[in-house]
C-alpha cells in the first residue's frame, strides 16, 4: 500500500511561533545595521527630506543628539554624508579638515568615543559642482587616476577627525590600495575599510541624490565607472581586486536587485560582506506603505531578513532606527 501522507511533514515546524522562532535560520539583530545620516553645513535645524521620508538632512547639533540616540537604541554604527554649502571643480570639502563631515566626525568622537563605529562614506559627488564622482579630463568624463589623489587626502582628512571606518564608493579603479597606503602612511594604521565592491549604475538612487543636493551636470550619469546591472562575474572581480588592495570588508549595493551577487560573493569571501538597502529600495516601502498597499513593517522586514539571508553579514539601511525601535517594543 502506497502512504497516503509523505513521512516528512516541514509543516510541523511551522505550527507555532515558538517552534518557528526555534526553526529559524536566519536572525536579524540590531548589531547587524549601520545608519546612514546626512549632515548638512550652515543649517540650524533638520530638514526633511521628500523624497525620503521620516529621514533628515541634520544640523551638526540634531546629529549629535540623533547618534547618541541610535546608540542607546542599540545601533553602534553610522555613516555620514555629508551636504557642504560651496562646491567645486574637485570637491575640496570632502578633504578639507574643516569640511562639515571632517567637523561632524570630531563632534561625534567627543562626544561618544569607541561607544560608535563611525563611518565616512569617501567620494566627492556631494562636493563636485558637475556631481561627478571625480575630477573630470578635458573631455566631461572622469579622470580615475587624479581622483585617487584626492580620495588619498579625504581618507586622512577622514581619519584625522575620527573616522574609524573609510568607505570609497566612487568606483575609481585602484582606490581600496591608495587609501589604504595614505591611511597607512598618515599613521592610521587601525582605520579600516569598507569598500563599495560592487556598486552598479542603479536607479535607485534617485532620493539620495536628492538629500545631498547632487544633480549630475548635463543630465549625465555614472555608467562610466558604476557597474553595469546586467554583470554578476564581474562583480567577483571588483571584490577581489579591493581585497588584494587592502578591503577589510566589501560592499553590494543596492542589495534587492543584486541578492545573486550578495550571495555569489559571500560565497567567495571570508571578510565581512556588508550590503547597501539603498534610498530607492527604502522610499518604495514607505510609497507603498502610504497608499495603503503594503504593510510596512512586514515588507521592511522581509527585506532585511531576505538581504540577511542572501548573505549579507552587515546592512546599511535608512531603516535602522525603526528596526531598533520596534526591536524593543
Ligand atoms: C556616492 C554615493 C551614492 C550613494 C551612496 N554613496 C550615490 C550615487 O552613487 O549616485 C547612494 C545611497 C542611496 O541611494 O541610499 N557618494
Amino acid at each position: 500500500m502506497v502512504a497516503r501522507f509523505p513521512a516528512s511533514r516541514p509543516r510541523r515546524l511551522r505550527t507555532t511561533q515558538a517552534m518557528r522562532d526555534l526553526v529559524a535560520e536566519t536572525r536579524l539583530n540590531v548589531d547587524d545595521l549601520v545608519a546612514p545620516l546626512f549632515v548638512r553645513e550652515g543649517i540650524d535645524a533638520p530638514q526633511p527630506i521628500t523624497s525620503l521620508p521620516g529621514v533628515v538632512q541634520h544640523s551638526r547639533a540634531s546629529l549629535r543628539q540623533e547618534v547618541r540616540e541610535l546608540a542607546d537604541l542599540g545601533i553602534k554604527s553610522v555613516i555620514l554624508f555629508g551636504v557642504p554649502v560651496h562646491k567645486d571643480e574637485i570637491g575640496s570639502g570632502a578633504f578639507d579638515p574643516n569640511g562639515i563631515v571632517q567637523v561632524a566626525l570630531r563632534d561625534l568622537r567627543d562626544d561618544l568615543g569607541d561607544r560608535v563605529v563611525l563611518m565616512a562614506d569617501l567620494c566627492v559627488d556631494e562636493y563636485t559642482s558637475h556631481g561627478h564622482c571625480g575630477i573630470l579630463d578635458g573631455h566631461g568624463s572622469v579622470d580615475n587616476d587624479k581622483t585617487l589623489d584626492i580620495y588619498a587626502r579625504a581618507a586622512v582628512a577622514q581619519a584625522n577627525a575620527g573616522a574609524h571606518v573609510c568607505a570609497p564608493s566612487g568606483m575609481m579603479d585602484g582606490q581600496v590600495g591608495v587609501i589604504r597606503q595614505a591611511l597607512d602612511g598618515s599613521g592610521h594604521n587601525d582605520t579600516a575599510i569598507l569598500a563599495y565592491s560592487a556598486k552598479y549604475a542603479s536607479g535607485l538612487y534617485g532620493p539620495f541624490r536628492d538629500a545631498v543636493d547632487v544633480q549630475i551636470v548635463g543630465g549625465g550619469d555614472r555608467k562610466g565607472y558604476q557597474q553595469d546591472w546586467r554583470n554578476a562575474r564581474e562583480a567577483l572581480v571588483e571584490v577581489a581586486a579591493d581585497i588584494e588592495q587592502g578591503a577589510d570588508m566589501v560592499m553590494v549595493k543596492p542589495a534587492l536587485a543584486y541578492l545573486d551577487v550578495i550571495a555569489a560573493v559571500r560565497s567567495m569571501v571570508d571578510v565581512p560582506v556588508a550590503a547597501y538597502h539603498v534610498s530607492g529600495e527604502y522610499s518604495m516601502i514607505k510609497a507603498a506603505a502610504a497608499n495603503g498597499w503594503i504593510d510596512h513593517d512586514v515588507v521592511a522586514t522581509e527585506h532585511l531578513t531576505a538581504i540577511k539571508r542572501a548573505g549579507a553579514d552587515i546592512i546599511l539601511t535608512y531603516l535602522a532606527r525603526w528596526f531598533a525601535e520596534s526591536a524593543r517594543r
